[in-house]
């Protein structure tokens, strides 16, 4: 089995405080810190880039999880891998040379993570597998926080986890999107391991609870 992670991700943090907020949510228990980047063209939205994550790198210790919104994100994986990325994600729908972007992120010393809207098949990613770490697979349509699971992502992380089982065991399967007590369980019973939590940790007065409750209803011993 492979290990629960619980992913807050800042994009529901009070941005005029985003230090306290991380140091909050790591002594709260969270495994990684989920951070959202938004370029205003792959998504409506616009977010933060990589001086934010350089400047949040010494509030925390936590594995930074980075999830670029981004078109063209072959052009600034350097920057994001120097500012402090762990993971650093890219959309496939974005990556015509999805092979050759993944191999970068590798020689760039991180970890490998692709993601897919709700709209493009977990098949699409049978070839690239054996070079990921971690596929992110999008439960709500990317931009926004606060948005409603769309229920049908369920079959997709099942069917993603038995192409993993047969061609990258110990894959990470992460959800984003409308994760929270009452989505998690069904989605991890799937195959999902790591669960982005943007509103059900930030819009929660005790962000300690918020996250041992999500932990519990994934079905993570305490
Ligand atoms: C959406 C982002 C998510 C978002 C999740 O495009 O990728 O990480 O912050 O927020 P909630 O958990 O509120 O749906
Ligand atoms: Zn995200």
């Amino acid at each position: 089995m492979l290990p629960i992670r619980i992913a807050p991700s800042i994009l529901s943090a009070d941005f005029a405080r985003l230090g306290d907020e991380l140091r909050a949510i790591t002594t709260a228990g969270a495994d990684w810190i989920h951070v959202d980047v938004m370029d205003g063209r792959f998504v409506p939205n616009l977010t933060l880039g990589p001086p934010i994550i350089k400047a949040l790198r010494p509030h925390s210790a936590l594995p930074f999880d980075v999830h670029l919104m981004i078109v063209e994100p072959e052009r600034s994986l350097a920057d994001f891998a120097k500012a402090g990325a762990t993971t650093i994600t890219v959309h496939q729908e974005v990556s015509p040379h999805l092979h050759r972007t993944l191999s970068q992120i590798r020689e760039l010393g991180c970890r490998v993570g692709v993601s897919i809207n709700p709209s493009t098949p977990a098949e699409t990613l049978e070839y690239v597998l054996p070079l990921c770490d971690l596929v992110l697979v999008m439960t709500v349509n990317p931009g926004f926080g606060g948005q409603r699971f769309i229920p049908a992502c369920i079959d997709k992380v099942k069917r993603l986890r038995a192409l993993a089982n047969k061609l990258q065991p110990s894959l990470d399967i992460e959800v984003d999107g409308g994760i929270n007590k009452d989505t998690i369980g069904e989605i991890a019973r799937a195959g999902a391991n790591v669960f982005v939590a943007g509103s059900a940790v930030f819009g929660e007065r005790d962000y300690g609870k918020a996250i041992a409750e999500l932990r519990a209803a994934a079905g993570a011993k305490a």
